[in-house]
């Protein structure tokens, strides 16, 4: 009679063993993933498994009710102290006495997917660099002298295979108490990283360690920083929090910050020691919200763009300022939590920074490529990472191009003149009726329409304080659909318009949106300067996509995502009518949310996605806008609305912008037009 046939599911892997085998040593010499920490002992639980019992029809097996060995008291012992669910058993105890289906629960895999949250293009394969392993350490012995350290690294290397390990100072100074509290069997945290020749010991515990593992993903942008804490041993985000960039009081742009230091000697240690701050502090508030110590984080993965890259590096970041934009380095580095001042989470954690693009295009576009993929898409795929500096990808499977473009802040709502950051009380929505050119808007924190029933009510507390960036951008293109504004972007008077909301103010117009003002509130209108504010921005998205589209050969993108906190709430429909994006197909237009964070979080959950990235980014061809000779005169076609030469064939299917025209001048300026500086 042959030996039992284990068959593993979900994998689907099979093989025969000899009767006694256990099932955590038949899924290791299949490859299965079965988890263990520790080792077989019967401590760590991390080995669960649920056998199968019947018919099998699909496998050809029938499993008998004896086809496990019985439920041992170390099975026993463990699910009356911790609790284990009815039908599990521990992979280490189990042995097989006749052919068994074992179905591995997606806790006990290794390398469990990560389901992503956002619109998905692949889950994450959970391997991250730092585990967690269980050792059994020789006791030293006068007749054969080594140290700890050598023993614990034989120990590591025979019941791991883990190679020979270093350890920091941190670690070697708790190492012998450790070690002789847990009588000599400790877990640790060991550092591989996915070009390390020698893994590292992160930290030591005595026994077994049971508080998980813990990492950062933080996306460093100039305005924001948002963090995410994630579990390692599972992949789960337990929570994210964000705080504003205290950069910004040395200036709200990257150009201006760049400025300051050189108007300033000293100036980049000031906004280094700023932001390392406001990091460390983040990392504390995130971790104390989840209940964790920040102790318990052992890696942080950073991504951001390369004026942000520098001065969170301290390397002053002049350079960047002017051509050729040359950056330190565009490597990606691996740092040490010390090396960049995070001295809450713990001390020999792993800080991993990825790679930037170009002087221009930072570690977040390629962030996003990752997140994204665009190299690996059949379809030509354009996306922009819309934010003070729009970072723009362009590519499909035969190669990936890259730009950033200075559209400035009015995308955020800065520079318009009621306009405010994303907040409660803030217009986020809004739709004009073409006849009668009356408005309606939502706020943000109310779900009603401003002409619903109980609208005032709803957002007495928030007030209506101001537009958002979304906002503006819809408000600035129903305008136009209204035929409140005209092709070039001027605001008609009440005369040419029919509507009295149009207000006289010296030789402009502006459109009255909301009056409070009887309340104490504000009168919140969309004047003259936004929209040249909102065209500038732009023609300054729309002109470096367009680049991107020459240097392709192309004249048309098959797909469009727009990534970026603000991306997630932009309107596709009135993005295309500002002429903000290349006129695609509206379905064919989506949002990635926060891709770079996303970016940053595979990073972090997957060592071999840090390789993959430095190698697309070495691939991605750069295109540099600010010496671009066509990069003028595509920002002066695209300053029309929705643009003065492309025709836009799809959003003429959708939507009839009316002809109407309100120059008085003759030759269509209003002397407002400015070119804008690279911030
Ligand atoms: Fe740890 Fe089974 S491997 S309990």
């Amino acid at each position: 009679m042959s030996d039992p046939l284990v068959i593993f599911t979900p994998s689907g892997k099979r093989g025969h063993f000899a009767k006694g085998t256990p099932v955590l040593q038949a899924a290791r010499q299949l490859g299965v993933d079965l988890d263990s920490v520790c080792g077989g002992r019967g401590i760590c639980s991390k080995c669960q498994v649920s056998p199968g019992y019947g018919e099998f029809s699909k496998h050809g097996v029938t499993v008998a009710p004896d086809a496990l060995s019985e439920w041992n008291s170390v099975e026993e012992r463990y699910k009356s102290k911790r609790g284990m669910l009815d039908g599990r058993r521990l992979g280490c105890q189990a042995t097989v006495q006749g052919d068994v289906v074992i179905d591995v629960p997606p806790e006990s895999q290794v390398h469990k997917q990560v389901v992503r949250k956002e619109v998905t293009l692949r889950d994450i394969r959970l391997d991250p660099a730092t585990r967690l392993y269980f050792v059994e350490v020789d006791e030293p012995d006068m007749h054969e002298p080594s140290g700890d350290l050598e023993r614990l690294s034989a120990a590591l290397e025979a019941q791991w295979q883990t190679g020979p390990v270093t350890a920091p100072l941190a670690v070697l100074r708790k190492l012998q108490p450790v070690l002789r509290k847990g009588n000599w069997q400790v877990t640790v945290a060991l550092h591989q990283g996915h070009n390390d020749v020698m893994a590292q010991i992160v930290d030591i515990w005595p026994g077994l360690y049971e508080d998980g593992l813990y990492g950062l993903a933080i996306d460093l942008g100039s305005t924001t920083i948002a963090a995410h804490l994630c579990n390692l041993l599972t992949g789960e985000v337990l929570g994210s929090a964000g705080r504003m960039n205290p950069q910004i009081r040395f200036g709200e742009d990257l150009m201006s910050r760049v400025s300051y230091v050189m108007m300033n000697p000293g100036g980049d240690v000031a906004m280094t020691n700023a932001v390392r701050e406001a990091m460390d502090a983040l990392a504390v508030e995130i971790a104390t919200e989840c209940g964790l110590a920040p102790h318990a984080i052992v890696e942080t993965v950073i991504v951001c763009n390369p004026v942000m890259h520098h001065l969170l590096m301290g390397i002053d970041p002049v350079e960047l300022g002017q051509a050729p934009f040359a950056l330190a380095t565009s490597d990606a580095m691996s740092l040490g939590a010390r090396d960049l001042d995070l001295v809450s989470i713990n001390p020999s954690g792993h800080i991993y920074v990825l790679p930037c693009i170009a002087g221009h295009v930072g570690a977040d576009a390629a962030a996003v490529a990752l997140s994204e993929e665009p190299g690996k898409q059949e379809a030509l795929t354009l996306i922009v990472d819309v934010g003070t500096n729009a970072e723009i990808l362009l590519g499909n499977t035969t190669r990936v191009l890259a730009c950033s473009s200075p559209t400035g802040p009015a995308f955020e709502g800065a520079q318009i003149s009621s306009g405010q950051r994303a907040a409660p009380g803030a217009i986020e929505r809004v739709e004009i009726d073409a006849t009668t050119k009356e408005p309606r808007f939502r706020v943000i924190g109310c779900d009603l329409w401003s002409d619903d029933p109980g609208f005032a009510e709803a957002t007495k507390t928030t007030g209506i304080t101001g537009i958002c960036g979304s906002g503006i951008i819809e408000a600035v293109a129903e305008m136009r659909t209204a035929g409140l504004v005209d092709a070039g972007g001027l605001i008609g008077s009440a005369a040419q318009t029919g509507t009295d909301r149009m207000i006289a103010e010296g030789r402009t117009h502006s459109y009255l949106l909301h009056q409070s003002a009887q309340d104490g509130g504000p009168r919140i209108t969309v004047t003259q300067g936004d929209i040249r504010a909102i065209q500038l921005a732009k023609s300054a998205l729309y002109a470096g996509a367009r680049l991107l589209m020459d240097e392709f050969g192309v004249d048309k993108v098959e797909h469009v995502v727009l990534a970026g906190a603000f991306g997630a709430h932009i309107s596709p429909k009135h993005a295309m009518i500002l002429g903000m994006i290349p006129d695609a197909p509206l379905s064919h237009v989506r949002s990635a949310g926060n891709a770079a964070g996303t970016g940053a979080r595979i990073a972090l959950l997957n060592r071999a996605a840090r390789g993959e990235i430095e190698t697309t980014v070495g691939q991605i061809t750069k295109v540099e806008t600010a010496i671009a000779p066509k990069f003028q005169e595509h920002f002066v076609n695209a300053n029309a609305l929705p643009h003065a030469v492309d025709p836009f064939p799809e959003l003429n299917r959708i939507v009839d912008l009316p002809k109407v025209s309100f120059n008085t001048n003759g030759d269509g300026s209003d002397g407002g037009r400015r070119r804008r500086r690279r911030g």
